[in-house]
C-alpha cells in the first residue's frame, strides 16, 4: 500500500489491541501510535544501507500454486519477513532498539500482505509491468491498488478507518484466523482475479472504483484486524 493505506491498517489494528498489547507496543514505539510508524519500512527503502530489506515486501508466485509450493527467494519475501520480526520480537535477547525496529517493521508487512498484489506473479513484478490509464493519468496496476484507488477517495487515514463496516465480534474472530501463509494465499487468489480485471493501456476510473472499492476496504480492514491479532498473540 501506499502511505493512506498502511496508516489505515495501522489504525485499525490500535482499536482492536488487548490492553497488555496496547501497553506493550506504545512502550517499545516510545509512546508513537501504530499508524505514525506504518511508513517506516518505505521510508528507509532509497537507503542503500536497508537493501537487504526490499523483498521483504512481497513474493511472487505462479497463479495455479499456492505458497511454498516453489522453492523460497534467496533474499527473502513477505511471509519469511514476517515470521523473521515474530521471531526477533519473541526473542528476550533482542534489544530494545532491535525490537523497536522490528515492530515497525512487522506493521508495515501484514498490511503490505494484505495488498493482493504484492502476492502477485513474477512476470508483471506484482503489476508494476501493467500500465493503465487512471482517469487521466498513466500509472499502472500496481500502484492503482497501493494508492491510486484510495487517494481519490480524499478521505484521510482516521476517516477511512472509521468509515470501515462494522462488524460482530464472531465476524471479527472469522477475519483475524488463520495465519500468515493461508492469508498470502488469499492474497493470492485476490490478485489472480484482480488481473484479469483489467486489459494493458485502459483507462480506468469511477466503474473500477465502483466495483473494487469494496474489496479494498475489505483488505485494509483484514490487515488491520490481523494485525492487532498477531500482536495481541506476541504480547500476552
Ligand atoms: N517488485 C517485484 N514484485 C513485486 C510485487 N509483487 N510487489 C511489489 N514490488 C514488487
Ligand atoms: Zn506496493
Ligand atoms: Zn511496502
Amino acid at each position: 500500500w501506499g502511505k493512506t493505506g498502511h496508516r489505515v491498517v495501522g489504525e485499525v489494528a490500535e482499536m482492536h489491541l488487548s490492553r497488555k498489547a496496547r501497553k506493550m507496543v506504545r512502550k517499545i514505539l516510545n509512546g508513537r501510535s501504530l499508524a505514525s510508524v506504518s511508513n517506516y519500512a518505505d521510508d528507509i527503502k532509497s537507503d542503500s544501507l536497508y537493501n537487504q530489506y526490499y523483498p521483504w515486501h512481497y513474493v511472487n508466485y505462479p497463479a495455479d500454486k499456492t505458497y511454498g509450493e516453489e522453492p523460497p527467494s534467496e533474499e527473502g519475501d513477505i511471509v519469511m519477513a514476517i515470521q523473521t520480526c515474530i521471531g526477533k520480537l519473541e526473542d528476550r535477547q533482542t534489544s530494545d532498539d532491535q525490537r523497536e525496529f522490528y515492530l515497525k517493521m512487522l506493521i508495515h508487512f501484514i498490511g503490505d500482505l494484505h495488498q493482493p498484489l504484492h502476492a502477485g506473479w513474477e512476470e508483471n513484478r506484482g503489476g508494476n509491468d501493467i500500465e493503465i490509464q487512471w482517469f487521466r493519468e498513466k500509472s499502472n496496476l500496481h500502484r492503482l491498488w497501493d494508492s491510486d484507488l484510495i487517494e481519490h477517495f480524499g478521505m484521510s487515514y482516521t476517516e477511512l478507518a472509521n468509515d470501515l463496516p462494522p462488524m460482530s465480534k464472531q465476524a471479527l474472530l472469522e477475519m483475524q484466523a488463520g495465519n500468515v501463509r493461508t492469508w498470502v494465499d488469499e492474497s493470492h487468489r485476490l490478485a489472480t482475479s484482480i488481473y484479469g480485471s483489467v486489459t494493458p493501456g485502459e483507462r480506468l476510473g469511477y466503474r473500477y472504483k465502483y466495483v473494487y472499492w469494496e474489496t479494498v476496504e475489505r483488505q485494509l480492514l483484514k490487515g488491520g484486524v490481523r494485525l492487532a491479532a498477531v500482536l495481541n498473540d506476541l504480547f500476552r
